[in-house]
């Protein structure tokens, strides 16, 4: 349950004061944020405000000697005031002597800057630096914490070194901790807008992580906790959709101009499509089909080709859908070594969605028939569509049941998330299979019962 609070931060927002005064405050921790440039300032002095001691230290002295003078590095809207507040109120200083803040603090936050290299590659020599400081300054259990955006696997590199370097006197947890505030908007990200967002193997790391942020939670700030690799995804991820989302207008734009339609517009009534399919909403599955979005994404490539227009966006999403199923025909091979001639494969689903009888343009069609060609015997069932999918290929051993397709089988792909299927017993099914190997291509198995049944499986993107 949320905890009331003094001001609100909505009130803050409007008043434009430094920061919301939280009631509710965190066990102190003894922080130290390494690197005080957008994110380690916005950070250190937020943490600050919510009741944290935090040193920002900074190899650059010219930029500690002005932050200890009042005078901020950067211009951000609010940072100024909220500097000067948790300075003064005895919880923010500032240094460059990174061995000190490391060795003092319980908490160590990396804010360090990660730039393209020419190979397109994030440069990490800051961080080598910084992993280099903590190898000779770990003296005592630290959860050593990276804000910085870093390559996926970084953080288990840094766990790596450092327990190689440190040996037996190694006493530290790893956590990601991707940052997503927007500069001009940092401190309105910090205390409301953005999720934090936390990743560890380490159970205890992520609860004292958990605490320090219980303000911000309390306040009604998202909370995920999760592994390192999908919290350092999540950054990647996040910036790269947001990235397709401008390039995305950018590229409608003009096909606006040519058209004579409005932007603004038609980003409006885009806009509203959110709401049909918000991203939360959208798993993975063997690529997008029916009567709709194949046919319309390639007649606005066929519009924009008319004009001149290069809508490259729209003509990636089509080859990534179609490049999407074959990976997903190659990883189903590899489970049959490679091969599936003379094999029966059982397949669950044939309509392009769960609930529905439609199979235009399903992933189904041109899966099973590539199977087909390839020597497969395929045994289908699905609830409602197998009386459409006759009419196109009379091959398929049409079954009445997923018992009666799986009975015998050398493989199961799962191509529709009906109820239905949600409901297989597992147990039975391994049972009657052949062999036992499963690619569930829409996620709805637990891997891990997979696993303890034996399967040879794959799913999309869905360790355990
Ligand atoms: N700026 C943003 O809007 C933003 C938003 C989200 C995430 N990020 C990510 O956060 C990270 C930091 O970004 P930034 O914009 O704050 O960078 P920045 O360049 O403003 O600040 C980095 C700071 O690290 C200091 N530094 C370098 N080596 C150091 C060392 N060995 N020890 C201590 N300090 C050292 C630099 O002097 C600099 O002040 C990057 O990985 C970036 O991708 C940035």
């Amino acid at each position: 349950m949320r905890r009331p609070l003094l001001l609100v931060c909505s009130l803050w927002l409007l008043s434009g004061a430094a920061s919301p005064q939280l009631v509710d405050k965190p066990s102190p921790q003894r922080i130290a944020i390494l690197g005080t440039g957008y994110v380690g300032l916005v950070s250190g002095a937020g943490l600050a405000d919510i009741g944290h001691h935090v040193v920002c230290a900074d190899v650059v002295q010219e930029k500690i000697d002005k932050l200890n003078q009042g005078i901020m590095p950067i211009y951000e809207p609010g940072i100024k005031d909220l500097v000067i507040k948790n300075v003064e109120a005895g919880r923010l200083t500032f240094s460059s002597d990174v061995a000190q803040a490391i060795r003092d603090a319980n908490v160590i936050i990396t804010a360090v800057g990660t730039p393209m290299n020419e190979n397109g590659e994030a440069d990490l020599s800051a961080l080598s630096e910084v992993i280099k400081a903590l190898c000779q300054n770990l003296t005592s259990y630290k959860v050593i914490c990276t804000k910085s955006t870093v390559p996926i696997g970084t953080n288990k590199k840094i766990k790596e070194i450092l327990s190689t370097k440190l040996g037996s006197n190694a006493s530290f947890d790893i956590v990601s901790n991707p940052e997503f505030l927007r500069e001009g908007s940092a401190l309105k990200d910090f205390f409301t807008t953005n999720p934090i967002v936390i990743g560890s193997d380490s159970e205890k790391a992520l609860n004292i992580m958990e605490d320090l942020y219980k303000p911000l939670v309390d306040n009604g700030v998202t909370l995920i906790k999760t592994d390192i690799a999908s919290a350092e995804t999540i950054k990647y991820a996040w910036n790269s959709y947001s990235a397709t989302k401008i390039a995305y207008v950018d590229e409608l734009s003009h096909l606006c101009n040519a058209v004579g339609a409005n932007i603004s517009t038609v980003v409006n009534g885009m806009s509203f499509s959110e709401k049909l399919l918000p991203v939360r909403n959208v798993k993975p599955g063997p690529g997008f089909g029916g009567s709709c979005l194949p046919k319309d994404t390639a007649a606005l490539l066929a519009i924009g080709k008319k004009l001149g227009i290069d809508l490259s966006i729209i003509a990636a999403v089509r080859k990534s859908n179609e490049t999407h199923r074959q990976e997903i025909l190659k990883e189903f091979y590899s489970l049959l070594g490679n091969s599936v001639a003379g094999k029966k494969i059982a397949i669950l689903g044939l309509s392009f969605k769960a609930n529905t009888d439609d199979i235009r343009y399903s992933p189904a069609i041109e899966m099973i028939q590539k199977l087909l060609n390839d020597g497969a015997k395929v045994y289908a069932y699905d609830p409602q569509a197998m009386n459409n999918m006759v009419k196109i290929i009379s091959e398929i051993t049409y079954c009445s049941s997923p018992e009666e397709a799986l009975d015998h089988a050398d493989a199961l792909l799962v191509l529709t998330d009906w109820d239905e299927f949600k409901q297989l017993d597992l147990t039975h099914a391994a049972e009657i299979m052949a062999q036992r190997v499963i690619f569930d291509a829409r996620n709805i198995f637990d891997p891990s019962q997979l696993a303890q049944l034996d399967f040879s499986f794959k799913n999309l993107g869905y360790a355990y």
